[in-house]
């Protein structure tokens, strides 16, 4: 917190309350900043104001960063010029408000600092490496799609976020959640021991610790919905195609899509609404669900009275057989709360096959991802300026060679070799691909059409198989804590195109409930002699 200048700033830092882990700013009698815990529309404010500069902010954030990262493990790289980008913007603003005072605000996003998972390339000093080393160094042509938008909105590119290396798909079910070479074992702020899933652990952690704003992650199988949903964060996974994957490491083009993590919805909503739309880069996939963002986006959808009239379908049999019992009652309480909203409770609906669809080796899924990745890491990899690696068969040489910087003994790279072994998209791909179709049009689609639903809710996590294979948006708002501590969500999804509703509904539960709590970590800040230094 050293950079702030209280004779420029006109603001008051409390050393103490720094210390304590709960920084306030105080300028004038009723103006209040907090920063832990702070929402875009707060930053905002405080920006107009003149109570607050993007420069604070990413000192903050950086800050926490070095305070928490030794334990958590959840941001892989800050960037260099995050400082830069924050006084870019702050000038930016200046600039703005003396030329032209009738302007209103630069947009939600403007200078607010984003986190990205490690696997959204960037043109600039970071790397984009998918948590691995075979990547470290490789140049990439450009920004991604959705990091130009933010860049364009003026957003601070604050760094990387680590991740389960390479979404997990070195080598499936043996790779534990949130690790990976690069950044070692991420951890759940909330409970040590407890599980912080992945794909996108860092994405999520890092916002669910208040080290930075808001992040984004992305899913081909639950990995924003997932990793959002243990470690108490909103997490949105939209429609495929509605954000661009341009630029990003794929998993399976035909499921993958980019998303915001943050600590509520609204702002979720604003940082969709900067990265969706049409991209000439991911042609087919864009131009298809372009027809479904409203004319004024989305954020006219963040209704207090939101679940009126909505008819959320609960699918039983999605969590029946689960170990779910300690946060049933919870469920069942929330379910309470949808009613008095005004939501209609369309209880005890079963999908048929949802053993099948839970199953990614009978689903077709597995067999899709395996010649899909090959294929589409390759196109990636071919695309890059400069790489050490420039083919899935050279990443799993790399690993051979590299075995104990990437611990190929304890956790091996099975499915990349097994991807390796496919060959493009055939016969056997295609009837996978149809499975797929056939299990969600007999399924969910089904159900939600006989049911006039306008949502499915599901306890925690399971959802994720009906949502992933049909390539459906979800979104994961925070429902709860166990006995021990351990989040957990309540995830809303539905058809393609649906978010509109789902805004709505998540927004109106968000706030009839509110249940999001910070992660007990201010105890265990240890703060060394140096970071005291800085901090007065
Ligand atoms: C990117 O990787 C290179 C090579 O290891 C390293 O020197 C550089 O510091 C990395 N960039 C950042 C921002 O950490
Ligand atoms: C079910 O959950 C309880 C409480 O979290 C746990 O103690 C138990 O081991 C779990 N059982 C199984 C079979 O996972």
């Amino acid at each position: 917190m050293m950079m702030i200048n209280r004779q420029t700033c006109g603001v008051i830092i409390a050393a103490a309350a720094i210390l304590s882990f709960n920084p306030v700013i105080s300028g004038g009698e009723d103006f209040h900043f907090t920063f832990p815990e702070a929402t875009i529309d707060e930053i905002q404010a405080a920006f107009a104001e003149n109570k607050l500069t993007s420069r604070q902010l990413v000192e903050f954030y950086i800050t926490q960063i070095e305070n928490l990262n030794p334990r958590l493990k959840s941001v892989l790289e800050v960037n260099p010029d995050a400082r830069n980008q924050a006084d870019e913007a702050d000038l930016a603003r200046k600039r703005r408000s003396r030329d032209d005072q009738s302007l209103r605000s630069l947009g939600k996003l403007h200078g607010v600092p984003v986190l990205l998972k490690d696997t959204i390339a960037t043109k600039d000093k970071l790397n984009t490496t998918a948590g691995s080393y075979a990547l470290v160094g490789s140049v990439v042509g450009r920004d991604a799609t959705v990091v130009e938008r933010l860049r364009d909105a003026g957003a601070v590119i604050l760094g990387k976020a680590s991740l389960t290396e390479w979404y997990s798909f070195r080598s499936l079910g043996k790779i534990p959640n949130g690790w990976c070479a690069r950044g070692g074992q991420a951890q759940n702020p909330y409970l040590p021991s407890g599980d912080p899933c992945g794909s996108s652990s860092g994405s999520a952690i890092s916002v669910a610790a208040n080290m930075v704003a808001v992040s984004l992650g992305s899913e081909t199988h639950g990995s924003i919905l997932c990793p959002a949903d243990h470690n108490s964060v909103v997490g949105f996974k939209p429609t495929v195609g509605l954000t661009s994957r341009a630029g990003v490491i794929p998993v399976l083009p035909i499921h993958d899509t980019i998303g915001p993590i943050s600590r509520t919805v609204s702002d979720a909503v604003y940082l969709l609404d900067l990265i969706v739309g049409f991209d000439p880069r991911d042609y087919e996939a864009t131009s298809e669900a372009a027809k479904f963002i409203p004319v004024g986006g989305y954020k006219q959808f963040l209704n207090r009275d939101g679940l009126k009239g909505k008819r959320l379908g609960v699918v039983r049999n999605l969590f029946n057989s689960r170990n779910v019992s300690t946060i049933i009652p919870t469920f069942e309480h929330h379910l309470n709360t949808l009613r008095k909203s005004g939501a209609t409770i369309v209880d005890n609906l079963e999908i048929s096959n949802v053993d099948v669809i839970s199953n990614p080796s009978k689903n077709g899924e597995l067999t899709a991802m395996l010649a899909g990745f090959k294929t589409s890491v390759n196109d990636y990899l071919k695309d890059l300026v400069s790489s050490p690696v420039r083919s899935l068969a050279d990443i799993i040489a790399f690993n051979q060679k590299n075995s104990v910087l990437e611990n190929i003994k304890e956790y091996g790279q099975d499915t990349f070799i097994s991807s390796e072994k496919t060959c493009g998209f055939g016969e056997k791909e295609r009837k996978a691909v149809e499975l797929m179709e056939k299990l969600s049009r007999d399924g969910i689609e089904k159900l939600m059409i006989e049911n006039k639903l306008d949502a499915i809710v599901t306890p925690g996590t399971h959802s994720i198989s009906v949502l992933g294979i049909g390539g459906y948006p979800g979104i994961t708002v925070p429902a709860g804590y166990d006995s021990n501590g351990m989040p957990f969500g309540l995830c809303f999804g539905g058809l393609k195109g649906t978010e509109p509703k789902l805004i709505e509904v998540a927004y109106a539960f968000e706030q009839a409930t509110l249940v999001r709590k910070q992660p007990p970590l201010s105890k265990s800040i240890e703060l060394t002699q140096e970071n005291l230094n800085q901090s007065i």
